[in-house]
């Protein structure tokens, strides 16, 4: 009989915890990866993201909730009636930001820096990309270079500049990003379509049909370093939360 021998998986990673979901990915994200949370509004992003990070600060994980869409009191009141009170969670901060302050990504790049998270999630990377690119927020030395391109080019460079150094710091961080769905829309699952590009992974949450019924589901369509299928998921939120089943 031959026998296969078992190979252990060489990188660390982050748990999700969050119920059917870590078997599906060896365990967890590799960490270090820049994971992209794709899907239309109200399908379950930022309950996703807010759990993974509730329950990994519950774990003494370092943790970031960096909220660019709404008040920092929404997210937190929707954690609260998961059973998630962020102020259990000593090692979850929470922040609200300006999403149209020019500092914001040097902001966020320094605040990685500086606190070396374990968890990061950006909520939203649509918040950040949609915003023009204007002289007085071009501030890497690419940029420098871009003064005369086009603003889709400048646009590329600057997201480019971006992923290189959300790659570049220890955090695992999960971008979430608003998808258009229509009916014959082959369009990008981001609002810029590069940013797919850019990632280590890619989950992406639909509300579809799945036989007679319509439910939500989550498909793994990229995760670098690791075996994924690329079923749709179906998963529910329950009162605690997310749940594959
Ligand atoms: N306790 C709950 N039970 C079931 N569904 C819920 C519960 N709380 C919120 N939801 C659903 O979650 C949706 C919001 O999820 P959210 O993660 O904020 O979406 P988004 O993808 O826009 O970030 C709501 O539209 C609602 O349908
Ligand atoms: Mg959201």
């Amino acid at each position: 009989m031959v026998r296969v021998a078992f190979v252990p998986d060489a990188f660390e990673r982050v748990k999700t915890f969050v119920p059917g979901m870590d078997k599906l990915i060896q365990g967890g994200f590799p960490k270090g990866h820049v994971i992209l949370v794709a899907g239309t509004p109200g399908v379950g992003k930022s309950i996703l993201c807010s759990q993974i990070l509730y329950f990994n600060a519950m774990e003494g994980k370092k943790c970031l909730y960096l909220n660019l869409e709404q008040n920092s009191s929404r997210i937190e009141s929707q954690m609260i009636q998961f059973g998630w009170d962020p102020k259990k969670a000593k090692n979850l901060k929470l922040l609200s930001l300006d999403a149209d302050d020019p500092n914001l990504v040097n902001f966020l790049l320094l605040e990685l820096k500086n606190s070396q998270y374990d968890v990061v999630c950006l909520d939203s990377l649509d918040s950040i990309t949609s915003n023009p690119v204007s002289p007085s927020n071009l501030s890497f030395k690419e940029e420098s270079k871009v003064f005369a391109m086009d603003p889709l080019n400048m646009n590329r460079l600057r997201l480019k500049s971006i992923f290189k150094a959300l790659g570049q710091s220890n955090s695992t961080i999960l971008l979430t990003s608003e998808r258009v769905e229509s009916p014959g829309n082959q369009g990008g699952l981001t609002r810029d379509t590069i940013s797919e590009f850019l990632c280590d992974g890619i989950l992406l949450l639909r509300i579809g049909s799945v036989g007679t019924a319509v439910r939500r589901t989550l498909a793994i369509l990229k995760m670098r370093l690791t075996k994924i299928d690329l079923f749709a998921h179906p998963f529910e939120i329950t009162e605690t939360g997310i749940r594959l089943e």
